[in-house]
This record gives C-alpha cells, sequence and structure tokens, in this order.
C-alpha cells in the first residue's frame, strides 16, 4: 500500500481523465491520495475529489508563484476551504525564487508563506512545503515561525545536513521522481541517510516523471519507481518501504 503524499489530479492534464489515473494507480498499490492545491481552483477541486473518493485527502493553499496574482477574494475563498473535514493539510505554500527574481515579489511570498504558516497554526493543520532556490530564507522563516503541526518538504531536493535541521523542526522530508534519476547524487544520499520513521514518497504528478519515464506527463501509478529505488538504497524489500511510509504518511496527516 503506498500513500502518494503529493500529487495534482487538480491540474488540468489529469483531471479530465483523474478516474482512469486514480484506477490504474490503485492497480499498482496506491491506496491514498493527497490531492494539493496551489490557488483556488485548484485548491476546490482537490477538496471535491476528496469528497468523491474516500481514500482521497486535500491540501488548501497557495504556491509561491500564484500567490502573487490572486486576488483576495480568491485568498479568502481558499482559505475557507481550510474547514472542510477532508483537508488535512495547507498547501503548497513556500519560496520559489526560481521564476520570481524580483526583490519585492519575493518579499511579498514571504508575507503570505508567513500569513499561511499562521493560519495553519489556527486551523491545527500541517503545512506542504514547496521551496525552489530558496532553501535559506525557507529554512529561516520555518525556524521564526513555528508550525505547531509540522509539515511536509515536498519533493525534497537540498542537502542531507539541511534534511536533518527540518526534521528537528518537526518536518517529514517527501521525495519524488527526481530520486531516481542516474545524476542524483544528493538525494540518494538523503534517502541512504535520514531516519526511515521520517521518509515520503509522492510524485508530485503531472510533473516529474521518475526515470524511465522522465519528460512524459506524470501520474500517481508511477510512484512504484521511486518506492522501488529507495528500497535499493535502503536495502530494505519494497514492501516495507511502502508499509513504512504510509504509516508515515498517516502519522503527519493526522489519519
Ligand atoms: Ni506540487
Amino acid at each position: 500500500m503506498i500513500f502518494d503524499t503529493h500529487c495534482h489530479l487538480n491540474a488540468k492534464e489529469l483531471y479530465k481523465d483523474h478516474e482512469k489515473y486514480i484506477i490504474s494507480a490503485k492497480n499498482e498499490g496506491v491506496a491514498a491520495f493527497l490531492v494539493v492545491g496551489y490557488d483556488y481552483l485548484s485548491s476546490k477541486i482537490a477538496v471535491e475529489l476528496a469528497e468523491k473518493f474516500d481514500f482521497i485527502y486535500a491540501a488548501v493553499g497557495y504556491h509561491p508563484v500564484d500567490v502573487l496574482k490572486a486576488k483576495t477574494s480568491e485568498l479568502e475563498k481558499t482559505f475557507e476551504l481550510l474547514k472542510h473535514p477532508k483537508v488535512v493539510a495547507l498547501g503548497e505554500i513556500g519560496l520559489d525564487y526560481h521564476w520570481i527574481e524580483d526583490a519585492s515579489e519575493r518579499e511579498k511570498q514571504k508575507e503570505f508563506f508567513i500569513r499561511q504558516i499562521e493560519l495553519a497554526n489556527e486551523n491545527e493543520l500541517p503545512i506542504i512545503i514547496h521551496n525552489r532556490d530558496a532553501t535559506n530564507d525557507t529554512y529561516q522563516i520555518l525556524k521564526e515561525h513555528k508550525v505547531n503541526k509540522g509539515g511536509i518538504m515536498h519533493c525534497y531536493s537540498g542537502s542531507l545536513a539541511m534534511a536533518i535541521e527540518l526534521i528537528k523542526l518537526g518536518f517529514y522530508i517527501s521525495m519524488g521522481g527526481p530520486v531516481t534519476f542516474k545524476n542524483a547524487r544528493v538525494p540518494k544520499e538523503v534517502v541512504k541517510a535520514i531516519p526511515l520513521d521520517k521518509l515520503l514518497v509522492e510524485t508530485d504528478c503531472p510533473y516529474l516523471a521518475p526515470h524511465p519515464l522522465r519528460g512524459t506527463i506524470n501520474e500517481p501509478k508511477n510512484i512504484v519507481y521511486t518506492v522501488k529505488e529507495i528500497a535499493e538504497l535502503r536495502e530494505k524489500s519494497i514492501e516495507e518501504i511502502e508499509k513504512t511510509t504510509f504509516n508515515n504518511a498517516k502519522k503527519i496527516l493526522g489519519l
């Protein structure tokens, strides 16, 4: 049984055929899905999918790139969804300096990040972190703004030393398709060394398809490649990695 802790069945590439993708994933052993929002519409669809399927859970929130163009009314409607019983996390939130170079826009990202951490604490929810090329500022904010229910570092690509610091702050480390890439030296090192009880798996589909499907539209069933890679790196059985990461997901999401 696998828990895909970060998928976007709410994205346009997958939503139109979501039932097909869900069935194929279930056939490969994916038993639970966290569908993650990044703006109002995607958050709303995440909640709708969670209402339709009992094995789907929703995260709602504003991605650091999307938040810059969000209307106040959309932000409010998104945060109202936090009260829904199948919303188990706030996300994805964080910082993205890859796509945003302007200093004042980066400041705005930080403000929204902190505001959403406060909302997570008010609603007693963990958070899902998106960090791209902004590791130091992300860590600084997380250190200064304690998240009571902890959270998930989505598609973690940082160093082992940083992963250990983030675990100390209450975070789980979620690995996606890139850990299967041949040249992924650092992600493989992270998987080998972090405590197994802090490890999660995800697809981030439709993005980041694992090897040997790199470059194609990713879907939840492809998570098996990531699980297999992790089992090899840890010298454990696939079943053990599935079981441990499934239980870790339930723990952080309060299920
Ligand atoms: Ni995502």
